[in-house]
């Protein structure tokens, strides 16, 4: 950029002084926010529309601000733009610039305006599409988890409760688990938008403005639902960044928990799943060794971006009403913990392509730990007619008998299991049978197959 008179902050003629360059560097934030350009470009020029459809600027300034304001874009696009520290922000090196390319009447473009209406306009924009952007990298996901569940949907496994055998599930009914999480997350991350898509433009610094404006005609060419209704309230707010990295964190927490949970089963000690070398990293000293480092940086990352999200709630603690500079970290916050979700999203969905279950080390585990202790209490309250609590109390007896004999429940003889309920007979080895008992759980919800080939083709339909 030429140097000029322009080159001097825009407050250059009340506040005499220069900042200090340490004062600037820490001030400025136009490292962090250039990358709003295009969201703050489509706000001037939807402002400056507005500004002459309500007769504030003529036919030629608007035209003369839509030219500079489109030859910036371009400049900015293709890396020929000098941002500069001293003027802040993106919304002062694009003003300035303006000044460069169309003089004076520049000046025009930030009537009825504030930084502090156009900042939250630019950064609910990119909230929005960021939004959208995380929806279709979860539909990635959740199309990948239901391909690896199709595939699995007759793989017993050892379904766990305190990381102790509990009941036998497909590993497919497990995966599906995923998708619920998954779907939630997109709805929670669209909800936000209700609140969001309000139009910040045109409150101006926190009183709104003397000026004319039609917000409603902004609102419509940004693409929000409608004007906000209070200038000071719409200044301060950031409930919608709030609401933006809660549901990040949330994400986060569930890619946290499946990446955990990947991480045990793919330990020597359980051996449930195997990595291929796609997904794995070897060690420097140790030869042997192929290690889930990218479950571990999933693990590892939903604690920064809890970390982001308590960031700005502690900002916002406490903060009056109604703009402060304290609230100009917002949008670091919300780009680092943007990059990180979609980087975990990216991540997780290479994984699971890189997965495999070894079925028979699932069976084998799944065949240990009594599970199917309680088939044999449903089996005794259907077949015995015995109410549950008994029935739980003799099948109790029966694992104690198992685990004091070193057997398994299959392998007790009917003499044997007579002596503690007399009623039973042979039938009754059936339900130690791992796929009669996954297949036995027929309730909405449940493992048995049917269902699980329900929810799938229920999710494939959805997209
Ligand atoms: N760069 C500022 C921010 O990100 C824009 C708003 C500045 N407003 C002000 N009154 N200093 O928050």
């Amino acid at each position: 950029m030429a140097k000029n008179k322009n080159n001097q902050a825009i407050w250059g003629n009340r506040i005499k002084n220069n900042n200090s360059t340490l004062f600037q560097r820490i001030g400025s934030s136009i490292d962090i926010d250039k990358r709003l350009f295009k969201e703050d470009i489509k706000g001037s020029l939807a402002h400056v529309e507005m500004l002459f459809k309500q007769k504030i600027i003529s036919f030629k300034i608007k035209n003369k601000i839509i030219f500079g304001l489109n030859k910036i874009e371009r400049e900015i696009s293709n890396q020929k733009f000098e941002f500069n520290k001293k003027f802040e922000d993106i919304h002062m090196n694009i003003e300035k610039r303006l000044f460069q390319i169309i003089g004076e009447e520049a000046g025009f473009v930030h009537t009825g305006r504030s930084r502090n209406d156009q900042v939250i306009t630019d950064l609910k924009i990119w909230i929005k599409s960021a939004t959208y952007e995380i929806n279709s990298l979860l539909d990635k996901v959740i199309k990948s988890t239901i391909k690896l569940a199709e595939k699995n949907i007759y793989t017993i496994m050892p379904g766990f409760t305190h990381l102790k055998n509990a009941q036998a599930i497909s590993f497919a009914h497990y995966l599906m688990a995923y998708v619920e999480m998954f779907q939630r997350d997109k709805k929670r991350f669209l909800n936000n938008l209700e609140n969001l898509d309000e139009n910040p433009l045109g409150v101006a610094a926190l009183s709104g403005t003397s000026f004319n404006i039609d917000r409603n005609y902004t609102t419509k060419k940004l693409g929000f639902k409608k004007p906000t209704n209070n200038s000071i309230d719409t200044v301060s707010d950031r409930d919608f960044v709030l609401d933006f990295l809660f549901s990040i964190s949330v994400c986060s927490m569930h890619i946290s928990r499946i990446a955990e949970e990947l991480i045990i089963w793919n330990s020597d000690g359980f051996n449930l799943i195997n990595l291929s070398d796609k997904i794995v990293t070897g060690s420097s000293i140790m030869p042997q060794k192929k290690n889930p480092d990218m479950l571990e940086y999933l693990r590892g990352k939903s604690g920064n971006n809890y970390g982001n999200l308590f960031s700005m709630l502690t900002i916002m603690k406490g903060l009056p009403l109604s703009y402060f500079k304290d609230l100009q970290d917002d949008k670091e916050i919300v780009f680092k913990s943007n990059q990180i979700l979609t980087d975990s999203i990216k991540i997780f969905n290479e994984i699971l392509k890189n997965i495999s279950p070894n079925k028979k080390r699932m069976l084998e585990i799944a065949n240990s730990g009594y599970i199917t202790a309680t088939d044999l209490a449903d089996y005794l309250v259907k077949k015995h007619s015995m109410p549950f609590r008994k029935a739980y109390q003799k099948t109790a007896s029966i694992v104690n008998l198992a685990e004091k004999k070193k057997k398994k429940l299959n392998q007790l003889s009917l003499e044997e299991l007579k002596k503690i309920e007399p009623k039973l007979t042979i039938e009754v080895l059936k339900v130690f049978d791992l796929t009669n008992s996954v297949n036995s759980k027929k309730s909405y919800g449940g493992t048995s197959f049917a269902n699980i080939k329900k929810m799938i083709t229920k999710y494939k339909k959805l997209k």
